[in-house]
């Protein structure tokens, strides 16, 4: 039998612990709560306890996830402050989504190499971080995150990297190189919409997130190929591994940056790979609506 989570404001020693009080609890301060034991030291993972499936995160009503959300403003209607602010209470979310669904992996696959483990926990203190920098600067626009209607996009894809036969595998393809991969796109995008909106602020947040975004790819690039089995290059491990609807022509924004793809250890063919994938809607002619992860 599963014992109950801890209470909201138990501490803990562990990163079963934590990333149970992360998706157990509804509320933004102990998901926001960063991965260190009562006494600052690193938590301890020597014992990760068995698989532990959690279907969707615990969320306060004002937090609520919801599917069908509206489309984000795009990157030219920056200059209205509204759309300012939604932008950023998306961003922060999308951030507070990575950071739930890494604790999601961890208590989902004990068994990942420790090594790998002690990356996912980086990450997800990392996603902490770049949510609480977007809603400083939410807040500082006058807006917050229970303002604004928050999209389940990236829940949605949880059910199909738990049913996968490629299980971690489909977890990095799905999170790390195609959602963070498209996201080193983004993240420029909006760097320099923000910047002519005169928001210099968000501007240097969406850098710090850029320059973050590599280092995470990397992490899955480098735990894709060690986790493949047989002799097969990166496009064909990501090909197979990566669950459906998800796939390259998701893993890019219209402005492509190769050289962050090296940077992250991205291999010239599956660079290329990406660069040239074609949506659905593509291949049947219709424009291509502008989507961000
Ligand atoms: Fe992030
Ligand atoms: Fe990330």
């Amino acid at each position: 039998m599963i014992p109950p989570p801890p209470p909201r404001t138990a501490r803990v020693s562990s990163v079963r612990a934590f990333c149970r009080r992360l998706l157990e609890s509804g509320d933004l301060a102990s998901k926001l709560a960063p991965p260190k034991g009562p006494d600052g030291k690193p938590l301890d993972d020597a014992r990760p306890g068995p698989r532990l499936e959690i279907a969707r995160p615990a969320r306060d009503p004002e937090l609520a996830l919801r599917t069908g959300v509206g489309r984000l403003p795009s990157p030219r209607d920056l200059g209205a402050p509204f759309a300012r602010a939604r932008c950023l209470a998306t961003f922060a979310h999308h951030e507070l989504m990575a950071a739930e669904l890494f604790a999601w992996a961890l208590l989902r696959w004990p068994e990942l190499p420790p090594r790998l483990r002690r990356g996912f926990i980086g990450v997800l203190a990392d996603e902490q971080r770049h949510c609480r920098l977007y809603l400083a600067r939410l807040r500082a626009l006058g807006s917050d995150l229970h303002e604004h209607r928050l999209s389940d996009y990236f829940w949605k894809h949880a059910p199909a990297i738990a049913a996968s036969p490629h299980g971690p595998r489909a977890f990095l393809a799905a999170m790390g190189l195609t959602l963070e991969q498209a996201n080193l796109d983004f993240s420029l995008v909006y760097r320099d919409a923000f910047r002519e909106a005169g928001d210099e602020a968000t501007a240097r947040v969406c850098q710090v997130v850029h320059d973050d975004e590599i280092g995470h790819v990397r992490l899955a690039a480098r735990w894709l190929r060690r986790l493949a089995p047989g002799d097969r290059d990166d496009v064909q491990r990501y090909t197979e591994a990566v669950p459906f609807p998800l796939g390259a022509a998701r893993a890019k924004a219209r402005r492509f940056d190769a050289d962050a793809r090296r940077r992250a250890g991205l291999s010239d063919p599956f660079i290329e790979h990406v660069r040239s994938a074609r949506s659905s809607q593509e291949l049947r002619g219709t424009p291509r609506a502008p989507r961000v992860p």
